[in-house]
């Protein structure tokens, strides 16, 4: 099944070009089953005004835009200018001008608290892996009513459901996991597409 999912919605050359120029720079970019329910969430919400914490090759980017609505903007963080040069590429060859994309460079934890509060219907979380129950925090606090905050990379490759792994990556993620499903205030739901894309909607 999870097969089928992954190869259910085939991507276009654009984002085949996209994780190519990834590959090449070392970067991981969102999984085709992610990219798909990324622009599927991004659809469904109406999503106007998104926060991308890794803006990496651009795949994730041009995967949320392509839900948004014409007027949507996406605010992608990322520490590189390199990594954002890829992710302009690969919004220009998508069809994306640069009116649609406010690219900041910075840390992700320096620039999110510059952020308004309640004022975004998506986060994508795809930085540090170490950071994500930090991110967590801010996306919640950006979020509007009815928003969701998507997380990638959740089960890291099967290393966090095995008790052996005590690395500071599964710990993070583990306690990210765990601050989703007991938060009152969210709507959890974990979908098993590529490495595993965990998303809350902000109840109220
Ligand atoms: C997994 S890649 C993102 C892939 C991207 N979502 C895509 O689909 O192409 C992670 C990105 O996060 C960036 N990054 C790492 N640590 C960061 C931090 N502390 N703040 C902001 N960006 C960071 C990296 O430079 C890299 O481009």
């Amino acid at each position: 099944m999870r097969t089928r999912a992954e190869r259910f919605s085939p991507e276009d050359e654009v984002l085949a070009a996209a994780r190519e120029r990834a590959a090449e720079h070392g970067i991981v970019p969102v999984g085709v089953g992610a990219a798909a329910a990324l622009t599927f969430l991004a659809s469904a919400g109406r999503a106007r005004a998104v926060v991308e914490i890794g803006s990496g090759a651009g795949v994730g980017t041009v995967s949320l835009l392509r839900g948004m609505p014409r007027e949507g903007l996406l605010t992608s963080i990322d520490t590189e200018v390199s990594h954002q040069r890829l992710t302009r590429i690969t919004c220009a060859e998508a069809g994306f001008g640069s009116g649609r994309v406010r690219m900041i460079t910075g840390r992700a934890l320096e620039v999110l608290p510059r952020l308004s509060d309640g004022a975004y219907d998506l986060v994508l979380v795809d930085a540090a892996t170490v950071e994500y129950p930090l991110y967590l925090a801010e996306a919640v606090r950006l979020l509007r009513p009815g928003g969701v905050v998507a997380l990638d990379n959740v089960c890291w490759t099967g290393r966090i459901t095995d008790p052996a792994r005590r690395d500071a990556v599964s710990a993070a993620l583990r306690e990210t996991v765990r601050a989703v499903r007991t938060d009152e205030r969210l709507a959890p739901l974990l979908l098993p597409v590529s490495d595993g894309l965990l998303c809350a909607s902000l109840l109220g």
